[in-house]
């Protein structure tokens, strides 16, 4: 018998590809939206009604009417972070305690995690991973160390006294570690850390699980939310510069419990160009006019921590490495607007590395290669207001042609403006 499905949008890139607007303009199909890996270091941004929103660990259906927002057992929450952008959400006028449930098996993160996550990245100096400093990665290693402790852990009476061993572990931890400045208010945050626990009750912890797989069997239209993107995967991305968490499409049978029958359509969404925010391995990266030009029109600074992202031409060998690895159905094309005015654009077709050419994406991310080049004229004309594929100029139907063409994947959306209607769905 035909399994009944949820579909699933991720990110092909290093992060930041516009999951979170997608999602917004996918959700009125949808039902449930459901959050299946990464935590607050991610910023998904919508943009509507003249506003714009960044949400951290929200699923991003929380905007639309008559959706169900589940945060998965492969999440890691900060409370403090949850419950601020929870209060952001209310205040726009949704009741977020009808549209939003947590599973009870989703990981905690400490503010120990945090400052470890700071110790560790100052320890590393000039090897840093660049992460958000939101404890992400203690947090995994908690968890797959099996130390962690969840959000069920809440509900029990010795919480506190459970709480104390955590810290009191990872303070030792803290003392091997070589003095490093803290980002932030220990004693403060961990107040607001118990406050945000207590204020996160009202909110249903469940065996989300179960949750999930009733509604799917059940036939409610289900979309999987990724976080980060495909090249930051803990297995396959560019290791060790990466998140701690499967940010590919398997991550979403483990983050949700559900069975790989039951993944149905893979929306890969990507940027028309490339960008990435911390440390690690960049092939096609810009340190030119045209580097500085995508970040200034693309306003390519990072939605969580502000710092400014790396900018580069689009990686046809990792989006093709991206696109297998996920088993993407269907091609988001995020940012077209961004190259509007560029006389030239370039994509890297392969890469070069002593003297020898390969288009396969190399185990070490492509730490030193040089990309080989294909060029394309530009449209030089603005997309911002286009809303139909016929009434795009020739050269950007062109290299759209060569990306499906290249992928073997139809790019089935293109997003021309971070407005949720600057959008053409073909
Ligand atoms: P996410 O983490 O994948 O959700 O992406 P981010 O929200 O971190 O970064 C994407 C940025 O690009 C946000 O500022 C969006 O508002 C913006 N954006 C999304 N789609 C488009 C688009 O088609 N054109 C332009 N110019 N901006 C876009
Ligand atoms: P969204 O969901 C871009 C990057 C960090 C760092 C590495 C590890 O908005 O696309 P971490 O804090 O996870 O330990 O950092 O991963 N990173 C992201 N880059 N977008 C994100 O999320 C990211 N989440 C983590 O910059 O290089
Ligand atoms: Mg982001």
């Amino acid at each position: 018998m035909e399994q009944k499905k949820l579909d699933l949008v991720l990110g092909l890139q290093w992060g930041d590809e516009g999951k979170g607007k997608v999602v917004d303009v996918l959700t009125p199909s949808y039902k449930m939206v459901a959050r299946f890996q990464g935590g607050p270091n991610a910023g998904h941004s919508l943009v509507f009604d003249g506003d714009s929103f960044v949400l951290h660990t929200v699923p991003s259906g929380i905007f639309r009417e008559g959706t169900v927002n589940v945060i998965g057992n492969g999440v890691v929450i900060d409370p403090v972070i949850l419950m601020e952008e929870i209060d952001a959400i209310e205040k726009r006028g949704v009741d977020v305690s009808k549209k939003l449930v947590i599973s009870k098996r989703a990981h905690l993160i400490l503010p120990t995690h945090r400052s470890l996550d700071a110790a560790s990245e100052s320890a590393m100096g000039k090897g840093k991973i660049g992460s958000t400093l939101k404890g992400i990665g203690p947090a995994y290693a908690d968890k797959t160390g099996r130390y962690g402790l969840r959000v069920g852990d809440i509900l029990q009476e010795d919480f506190a006294a459970l709480y104390q061993a955590h810290k009191e572990r990872h303070l030792q931890l803290l003392d091997q570690y070589p003095p490093f400045e803290s980002p932030f208010n220990f004693d403060e945050y961990e107040q607001k850390w118990f406050q945000a626990v207590e204020q996160l009750k009202r909110f249903p912890f469940i065996d989300s699980e179960v949750y999930v797989n009733e509604a799917i069997e059940a036939g409610v239209p289900i979309l999987a939310e990724g976080a980060q993107g495909s090249l930051l995967d803990i297995d396959f991305g560019t290791y060790p510069f990466v998140t701690s968490s499967n940010t590919m499409s398997a991550g979403v049978c483990t983050g949700l419990g559900i069975a790989p029958s039951r993944v149905g359509k893979v929306y890969g969404i990507f940027k028309a160009y490339c960008t990435r925010v911390g440390s690690g391995p960049f092939p096609t990266e810009l340190f030119d006019e045209d580097g500085e030009k995508l970040r200034a029109i693309g306003h390519e600074y990072g939605a969580t921590t502000g710092r400014p992202r790396r900018t580069g031409w689009l990686d046809m060998v990792a989006l093709k490495y991206a696109v297998m690895m996920n088993g993407v159905t269907d091609l988001i094309m995020m940012k077209s607007d961004v190259l509007d005015s560029f006389d030239t654009i370039k994509v890297a077709v392969a890469y070069e590395e002593n003297g020898k050419k390969t288009d396969r994406f190399p185990y070490d991310g492509g730490k030193n290669v040089t990309p080989v080049y294909k060029e394309f004229p530009g449209w030089k004309s603005s997309l911002c207001e286009l809303r139909k594929y016929e009434d795009f100029p020739q050269a950007f139907k062109d290299y759209i042609a060569y990306i499906e063409a290249e992928t073997k994947c139809r790019i089935s959306i293109v997003s021309v403006g971070p407005d949720r209607d600057a959008t053409v769905i073909r």
